[in-house]
């Protein structure tokens, strides 16, 4: 199974009037204790978006969290677009973030949906079934992986 626990990671950091009250001990605990951080991306001009990576950069403060938060910890990409690129260049973007981070990326399947408008229904469910099976195979192929580094770590 692959998710014991969705960590939904804030992004309105602008609008809280602390940034530990988003970013703060729990949501660190929370990556800390989880098997493995799916990261579900959008594309902003060809790259990963700011708001994103400053979420994820308040999770590295303080520095010395680093290790206890990131390091050694199995991170999958996915994402969605609606043009043609399919966030490509978001996940490769992303890529010298989780090597700085000491993460362990797992790279056993891709999702890169494009032509978003095309693939959701008005509420988010996916309605193309190629992508539909692409989707399970990227999240069992990950719980796999995450099963194997979880008994070889233990
Ligand atoms: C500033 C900005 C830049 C964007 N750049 C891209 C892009 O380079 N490629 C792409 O496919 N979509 C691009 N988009 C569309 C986003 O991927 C799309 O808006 C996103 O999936 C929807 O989430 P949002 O709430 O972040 O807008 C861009 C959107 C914004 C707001």
């Amino acid at each position: 199974m692959l998710a014991r626990h969705v960590l939904e990671i804030q992004t309105d950091v602008a609008a809280s009037p602390s940034a530990d009250e988003h970013f703060g001990l729990d949501q660190r605990d929370r990556i800390a204790a989880a098997d493995g951080l799916l990261l579900v991306t959008p594309e902003y001009n060809n790259s990963l978006p700011g708001v994103f990576k400053n979420a994820i950069d308040w999770l590295t403060r303080p520095p010395k969290d680093i290790a206890r938060v990131f390091r050694g910890k199995p991170v999958a990409l996915m994402g969605a677009t609606p043009g043609p690129g399919g966030t490509g260049l978001s996940q490769a973007a992303w890529l010298p973030v989780l090597r700085t981070l000491g993460t362990v990326p797992w790279f056993g399947s891709r999702v890169q949906v494009s032509n978003a408008a095309r693939v959701f229904d008005a509420e988010g469910r996916i309605i193309d079934e190629a992508v539909r099976a692409s989707v399970e195979k990227h999240l069992l192929g990950f719980a796999e992986f995450l099963a194997r580094f979880t008994t070889k770590g233990t």
